[in-house]
């Protein structure tokens, strides 16, 4: 149960389970995941141990984009569920002493947003208009978009609309689908109206906000071509819509309004991809955003000097504001950990998924380098994201069927990126065959991506039942960190190791260090002398650390 007591600035070194409605768990029977199912697995959650939870986007949506697509930014998607669910929810979360968190779309709203019919059917130079980016086009007859600007989902940024009288007429910005206006923040009333969405969710109850593509909000009002640099404008001031200085005016209000709330207990996190750390560190400046994603770490190889380089230069950039790290080896976006370990290369960049699903992959190896990771990031200091199903070990389904594929990125690019869909499938939580108990055994329809059928090894009932489990050692790793002192503090101190090798102590306040041991080199080695094993991703060889293994160890005074 929440109490007051328990509003210290939770989110520091909280463990926070990413849920994504649609593949959660299924009430209704049609399908599609709920919040009717994710009510009645709250306990599930309770037991695993996690702190709070992220919803993807829960609103009401036409799902051009799974929901990123928001037609009412105040109303639950009727597939989803009721605002009388939601706050159902909410309610009995916290009262599992769970937080939510909900994800919040500012860049853009769907093309069913009443704002944006009535800018439609208000027509060029209107005051619904100046909300969105309308502009005529280029061209004698306007037929070519005004700018250059690229989809991030391919294709051009622009879609020509008709105007009432059956002209073709102005172009609309999309930086993503077409289905997604971007709004103009320039405008006031863009302003106005999220500040009320804000406080209309904080009012029910939610305990934080993820903020969508938070660095594209703000574009330069001329709408210049992208500059020709060379490879790419790099984001910046001078960038033409990602990370302009202009943006942070928008979260210092935020932050007051998540201020509003004298515990303190209100955290904002912004979805930030910047290859430029410095300028990633500025969204966390005191009077902003609480904390953001450690995309850097999700991206990085299965490789220890890399690894050792991003945890450093994360905990590097986060000392001088004091906001605390973030770690994230998964999310919607990206592919499924097993599958990613298991390849030749083990990085991860959402530019070049179409290379990384040619690669073959070797899941055993890829599950041991998942469980090694997962004790890594468990270990460090901060707060951390378990997207779901990482915590079964699921993989990212590659062979889903065309007709299937829902994500638009696969559609716009006609298929050359393999999308989204992969590390969506619904979850299997029992039983033997499909749909694994995602759907309840009254449901009219099947899951709406396809299960594989190995999955019955990895379901939530066949998980708790097996020791050695992925599910096993998630909630043993989350039980601990909870327990020891030393893994919620923020003291941290690397350890002289052996080449492929990463070993540091957590340091006690007033208790003994918990220290990390994880071995990313081709053979076994020992481990440090003195301690006692707390916990281990894999079986340890007479007293020596595997390959590709993590252990947690008590570390004598
Ligand atoms: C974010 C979301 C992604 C979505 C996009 C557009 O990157 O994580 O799923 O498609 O924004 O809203």
């Amino acid at each position: 149960m929440l109490n007051r007591a328990s509003f210290r600035p939770w989110w520091r070194t909280a463990a926070i389970y990413q849920l994504y409605v649609r593949s959660f768990a299924d009430g209704a029977g049609d399908g599609i995941g709920d919040l009717a199912g994710a009510r009645a697995r709250l306990p599930y959650l309770a037991s695993l141990g996690i702190d709070a939870i992220w919803f993807n986007p829960w609103y009401a949506s036409p799902m051009a984009d799974a929901g990123y697509d928001i037609s009412d930014y105040r109303a639950i998607e009727p597939a989803f569920g009721t605002l009388a669910d939601a706050d159902a929810l909410i309610s009995e979360a916290h009262a599992l002493g769970i937080r939510i968190i909900i994800d919040v779309v500012p860049n853009h709203g769907s093309d069913q947003h009443p704002w944006f019919r009535s800018a439609l059917a208000a027509g060029p130079g209107s005051a619904e208009r100046a909300r969105f980016w309308f502009r005529p086009g280029r061209g004698i007859r306007g037929e070519r978009p005004p700018n250059d600007w690229q989809s991030i989902f391919g294709g051009p940024a622009w879609t020509r609309v008709t105007e009432s009288d059956g002209s073709p007429g102005e172009w609309y910005l999309h930086l993503f689908a077409p289905e997604q206006p971007d709004f103009n923040w320039g405008c006031p009333d863009v302003r106005a109206e999220f500040e009320d969405v804000l406080r209309f969710w904080f009012g029910r109850g939610a305990d934080g906000i993820r903020i969508d593509s938070a660095a594209l909000l703000t574009k330069d009002p001329a709408l210049p071509d992208l500059p020709d640099t060379g490879p790419g404008t790099p984001p910046g001031p001078a960038h033409p819509y990602t990370d302009r200085d202009d943006v942070h005016d928008i979260y210092r209000s935020w932050r007051a309004i998540a201020d509003e709330d004298e515990t303190g207990s209100r955290v904002l996190i912004g979805e930030i991809w910047l290859p430029d750390a410095q300028r990633l560190a500025r969204y966390v400046t005191p009077g902003e955003l609480h904390t953001v994603f450690n995309f850097p770490y999700l991206s990085c190889p299965w490789d220890a000097g890399a690894l050792r380089r991003v945890i450093e230069q994360t905990l590097a950039l986060n000392a001088p504001t004091g906001a605390p790290a973030t770690w994230v080896l998964s999310n919607h976006d990206v592919d499924r950990t097993v599958t990613r370990y298991g390849r030749a290369d083990t990085a991860f960049d959402l530019e070049r998924r179409r290379y990384f699903h040619s690669l073959p992959t070797d899941l055993e190896l890829g599950t041991r380098r998942a469980r090694a990771a997962a004790l890594l990031t468990m270990a460090l200091p901060g707060s951390v994201y378990i997207y779901q199903g990482e915590e079964l070990g699921l993989w990212e389904v590659q062979d889903i069927d065309d007709d299937l594929r829902e994500d638009p990125i696969w559609r716009r690019t006609n298929g050359a990126d393999p999308g989204r869909d992969g590390c969506r499938v619904p979850l299997p939580w029992s039983g033997t065959e499909p749909p694994f108990g995602f759907s309840p055994d009254s449901a009219v329809a099947s899951p709406w991506l396809p299960q594989p059928k190995e999955w019955r090894d990895l379901t939530v009932a066949a998980e708790l039942a097996s020791a050695g489990s992925m599910l096993r050692l998630y909630a043993e790793g989350l039980r601990i960190r909870r327990a020891e002192g030393a893994l919620r503090g923020t003291g941290m101190r690397w350890l002289p190791a052996p080449d492929g090798v990463l070993a540091f102590d957590r340091p006690g306040a007033d208790g003994p260090a918990v220290r990390c041991v994880v071995n990313l080199s081709p053979g076994p080695v020992p481990l440090p002398a003195g301690g006692t094993v707390l916990l281990a991703s894999g079986p340890l060889d007479r007293g020596l650390l595997p390959p590709d293994t993590t252990a947690w160890l008590r570390a004598e005074p």
